[in-house]
């Protein structure tokens, strides 16, 4: 039988991470030129428009990245020079309670809440499996917070401001184990979006023409 050559697949040039903080000059001008590019696309799938946030001062963006208890991951193509073409953020716990948000009351209940947002990915880019990556840090974020195993994380990178007692912070006042979870709103009509949160493995939670979704993380 004649042997067959594979080609060699070409190499991952994209990196995920999140950004230090506090943010740097030149992070922020890279972060809020992706956030506006994201806007400009994609103008109905965002809470916020472009014209809002073309606004912004340097100091509303820092305070944005820079924010206690919000992390923001993107995606940086090194064959690009680093480009930056895709982003998520996360707002933890300690974000959630100074900011004003419209996460129903009945989620709230069910514990630890860590809100995915801004979820984008250029759109020379989709289809290769960076939105997934994207939601996947996310979640792995999630997990060592949970653990509190944190070590290999800036400080000032953790969704929470102090370094956790796992055990204090896990059990709620009638001594039920809390659950955390990842929580999330997609228009119902953005079927791309939704269909990479269901295999994800977020499940929907109804609530008018919004859709709530959310995943434990263990
Ligand atoms: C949604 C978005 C982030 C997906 O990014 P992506 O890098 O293309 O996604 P992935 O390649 O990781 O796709 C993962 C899975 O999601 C699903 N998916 C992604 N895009 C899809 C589409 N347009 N149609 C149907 N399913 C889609 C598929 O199940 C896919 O898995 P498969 O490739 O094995 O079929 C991207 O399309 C985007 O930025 N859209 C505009 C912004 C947006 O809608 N953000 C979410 C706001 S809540």
């Amino acid at each position: 039988m004649e042997d067959v050559i594979k080609p060699l697949s070409k190499p991952d040039t994209y990196t995920i991470f999140p950004i230090p903080i506090p943010s740097s000059d030149s992070d922020l001008t890279k972060f809020s030129t992706l956030r506006l590019l994201a806007l400009r696309t994609d103008p109905s799938l965002f809470g916020s428009t472009y014209a809002r946030e073309l606004a912004f001062t340097p100091e509303v963006w820092r305070s944005r990245l820079d924010l206690d208890g919000r992390v923001t991951f993107v995606v940086s193509d090194e064959e690009r020079r680093g480009e930056w073409i895709g982003t998520m953020s996360l707002l933890g716990p300690d974000a959630l309670k100074d900011i004003p948000h419209d996460i129903p009351k009945e989620i709230l209940r069910r514990g630890d809440l860590f809100n995915l947002v801004g979820l984008w990915v250029h759109p020379d880019h989709r289809g290769r499996g960076l939105g997934s990556r994207l939601v996947r840090a996310g979640f792995n974020y999630v997990e060592k917070y949970s653990r509190g195993s944190m070590e290999d994380i800036p400080m000032d990178n953790r969704l929470c401001a102090a370094p956790i007692n796992e055990e204090q912070s896990r059990v709620a006042p009638d001594g039920d184990r809390k659950a955390r979870l990842v929580v999330l709103k997609v228009s119902k009509d953005n079927e791309g979006a939704r269909a990479l949160y269901v295999k994800e493995g977020f499940l929907e939670w109804e609530n008018g023409d919004a859709a709530w979704m959310t995943r434990t993380v263990s």
